[in-house]
């Protein structure tokens, strides 16, 4: 897996999002990658209302979904994001910004390991925008993509790893609720960002 680290990452070749505005960011402030129609995104920012969620979803009808239903609870501790993840952290995160981030169900391309979130370049560039002791959340269905990413983090980025299986009577998005009900066992690892951790992009920033 060294390959994951030779693949260096190169944020200053990512351009600015379309139509991107910067957002604050608040003191308490998380991460979701991959919202969907953002039923967790919205449960979260309604049960934490002293946290601050950014969810971004790069799907538009998805999207347009989400943001329908956030305007309506008016959320004031909740901004959804319609954009790619990768350069729209790049651009938008300082180093150090983040308590957690949540990456549920990400369904990898099954013949493109690359594109999985462990195997990218951009994770070093994510964990280097986690404050230490921050949190990360990952969640499957697919048991092997579970066994690969729990031995990428033990082998490539070494972030503390505690697994567990989701609670079968969890609910916190539509893929969770939909694996749950067919039976199928789903898979949870929470990785933590140790204090002193080093990555080759903490003094990096637009
Ligand atoms: C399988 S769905 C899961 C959605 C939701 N988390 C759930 O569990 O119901 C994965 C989602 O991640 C989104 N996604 C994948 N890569 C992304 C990226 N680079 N930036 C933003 N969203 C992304 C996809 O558009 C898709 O909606």
């Amino acid at each position: 897996m060294n390959t994951t680290k030779e693949r260096k990452f190169k944020p200053e070749k990512l351009f600015e999002p379309r139509d991107f505005k910067r957002p604050e960011i608040q003191d308490k402030q998380y991460l979701e990658i991959g919202a969907g129609k953002g039923m967790h995104a919205m449960q979260f920012a309604e049960a934490n209302p002293s946290k601050h969620l950014i969810a971004i979803e790069r799907t538009r009808a998805k999207f347009d979904v989400f943001s329908e239903r956030s305007r309506e609870l008016a959320l004031n501790n909740l901004l959804p994001v319609h954009a790619d993840a990768i350069p729209w952290v790049v651009h938008a995160l300082p180093p150090e910004s983040l308590e957690g981030v949540f990456l549920l169900y990400p369904n990898p391309e099954p013949k493109n390991s690359s594109q999985r979130w462990l195997n990218m370049p951009f994770f070093e560039f994510l964990i280097s925008r986690m404050k230490p002791n921050a949190t990360l959340v990952l969640v499957t269905n697919i048991v092997d993509y579970f066994k690969e990413t729990t031995e990428v983090n033990r082998d490539v980025w070494k972030l503390k790893a505690e697994e567990s299986e989701v609670p079968k009577d969890s609910a916190r998005t539509h893929f969770e609720i939909k694996y749950l009900a067919r039976g199928e066992n789903c898979y949870q690892l929470l990785l933590t960002k140790p204090h002193n951790y080093k990555t080759s992009f903490d003094e990096w920033a637009i």
